[in-house]
């Protein structure tokens, strides 16, 4: 695997790749690699003939500063398991890097920006969709791939893409969960036995609510959910959402793409998980 943790390298390299017409997937990661993310790359392989993953901790996405400093960094693991796979290039660049000193970015994504993910983490999608811009003009990549975990994230890439009229195809590709149903998170390092025990009731509730999604009304099945996560010990629910899949707007009856997305504090560590629900299904 080639690594670059300068964009000027990265670009001649690419150039060289781009020069034999050779399809270029890009996988952009805060690092902490799990199989979530592995998933992620196999996908890309599948699609494009070089894929290349980015390792950055962006600090402009994190608005707890502590939280920042908390995040997983384990950067030795990562390039073992991306060489372990055959990923083809990490681009792993330092901050100093990406981000000039004061730089400013502002991109009005409406509503979707201020919801769910974005109420409680203000000014957070500003700052992926600052780094995603900039990693799409760095790698010029045919095809992006996210994870479904981060749907809302996805939905606000999408949306940039479209404003900005960027020339990349977006791939979501689904959550992976461990066997017990915990959805892959790199901050599941951070969950104690007891958080890890307690964590579940995420998944539980999402798939409750999925079985029964033909049966109850959205409001019935929202007001259930809430009930079932404030339950459970050590979990302190921030939200649960049945939400338009495209708006992410609450979903109605007519609502056609619906998805359940939940997040909560289980102990010190904040999770967030969804499914997608279908109607008649
Ligand atoms: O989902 C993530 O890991 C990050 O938000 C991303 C897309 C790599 C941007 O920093």
């Amino acid at each position: 695997m080639k690594i670059f943790t300068t964009k000027k390298e990265l670009q001649q390299y690419l150039l060289q790749i781009k020069g034999l017409h050779k399809s270029i997937g890009l996988v952009p990661t805060l690092g902490a690699l799990h199989k979530g993310h592995i998933s992620l790359i196999e996908q890309a392989q599948k699609n494009n003939d070089v894929v290349v993953c980015s390792i950055f901790v962006n600090p402009t996405q994190f608005n707890d500063p502590k939280d920042l400093e908390k995040y997983p960094r384990t950067i030795e693991a990562d390039i073992a398991l991306l060489e372990q796979v055959n990923c083809d290039i990490l681009f792993n660049p330092p901050v100093s890097e990406i981000y000039d000193d004061n730089e400013q970015w502002h991109l009005e994504i409406g509503p979707m920006e201020q919801l769910l993910e974005g109420k409680s983490r203000p000014g957070h999608y500003q700052g992926v969709t600052q780094i995603v811009s900039k990693l799409f003009n760095i790698v010029n990549p045919d095809t992006a791939f996210f994870g479904q975990k981060d749907y809302q994230q996805f939905s606000v890439i999408s949306k940039m893409v479209e404003l900005l009229k960027m020339p990349v195809q977006l791939v979501m590709c689904p959550i992976k969960r461990e066997a017990d149903g915990l959805a892959m998170s790199s901050r599941n390092i951070h969950l104690t036995t007891a958080d890890r025990q307690h964590s579940l009731v995420l998944s539980k509730t999402l798939n409750w609510v999925k079985e029964n999604f033909n049966r109850s009304e959205i409001q019935q099945l929202k007001h259930k959910a809430e009930l079932m996560i404030s339950a459970e010990e050590g979990v302190e629910l921030d939200y649960f959402e049945i939400a338009d899949g495209e708006t992410l707007l609450p979903a109605n009856e007519d609502t056609k793409t619906i998805v359940a997305l939940v997040a909560a504090k289980v102990g010190k560590t904040r999770l967030i998980d969804n499914v997608l629900l279908i109607h008649g299904q």
